[in-house]
């Protein structure tokens, strides 16, 4: 490779068993800072494992990632989440009671720092911090086109708003890489295209982005880098239109359109 810094993130034989099946099996990728990595392949292909893997929800059986070059094993979520990995879930994980304002300053109390005492006393300090942390809310909820429904129970938006919730929560900190799982699964066309025009703003942001999706036609107009798993183990890497011309992706998805057909 002709750049001397390592890639953001670069996971070599990556492999998980569970109960002796492997959801992994010696998967190695990369992805580049300030680009879009897709992470495509069929139903049970590993990717949320391979998410869950890189944001240490789970840890793998064997292989390495590193993260900027630093070796995130045996790091807990928290500690990742402080290095600068923020995640939106496949399944929607957000507090339907707290307010859409509350549910994306979730995403900034780790980085709040503020201790139990200064909480209980509510300090200067502490009060100032807030109001800062609420403003940088309120930025990142303009951004993603939600500011007007910053007080209302996120339970009660329509489910295209609470995907565009979860990715502002995941943004707010500022991270160095976001993991977005199915960002688009379930949102209609227009809903899809929103979803479409903000990963290219954070793209232009320089934001690095890994993009697990089954939407193809997103997957090709915003990822630089494409990589293919099936079965838990990696059939395909490359920039999109090479990889939606590979012949083992092709009948990655149409053997298993064919099963479910
Ligand atoms: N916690 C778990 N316990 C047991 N098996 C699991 C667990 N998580 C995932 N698996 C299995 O691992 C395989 C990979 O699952 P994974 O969720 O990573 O797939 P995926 O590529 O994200 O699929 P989808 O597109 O449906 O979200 C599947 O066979 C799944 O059943
Ligand atoms: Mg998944």
């Amino acid at each position: 490779m002709a750049n001397s810094t390592p890639p953001l993130i670069q996971v070599s034989n990556l492999t998980k068993h569970f109960g002796g099946l492997p959801a992994l099996d010696r998967v190695s990728l990369t992805a580049a800072r300030g680009q879009v990595t897709a992470l495509i392949g069929p139903n049970g292909a590993g990717k949320t494992t391979l998410i869950n893997c890189l944001t240490g929800v789970l840890s793998p059986d064997r292989g390495e990632i590193l993260f900027d070059g630093r070796d995130l094993s045996g790091l807990p979520p928290h500690e990742i989440t402080r290095l600068g990995i923020a995640r939106t879930f496949q399944n929607l994980r957000l507090f339907p009671r707290l307010s859409v304002l509350d549910n994306v300053l979730t995403g900034l109390t780790i980085q709040a720092g503020s201790s139990m005492l200064e909480a209980l006393l509510r300090t200067p300090g502490l009060r100032h911090r807030e109001r800062r942390l609420r403003l940088t809310a309120l930025e990142a909820l303009d951004t993603f086109g939600l500011v007007d429904k910053a007080d209302l129970p996120a339970g009660t938006l329509p489910y295209g708003d609470k995907k565009r919730v979860e990715m502002a929560r995941a943004f707010v900190s500022n991270p160095v890489l976001t993991l977005l799982d199915e960002p688009v699964a379930g949102l209609n066309s227009e809903e899809t295209g929103q979803i479409a025009a903000l990963i290219r703003q954070m793209r232009l942001y320089g934001k690095s982005m890994i993009l697990v999706e089954h939407d193809m036609d997103l997957v090709m107009s915003v990822s630089d880098h494409v990589v293919v798993l099936d079965g838990g183990k990696r059939i395909a890497a490359g920039p999109p239109e090479e990889v939606r011309r590979n012949p083992l992706v092709l009948e990655a998805y149409l053997g298993r359109m064919s099963v479910t057909a």
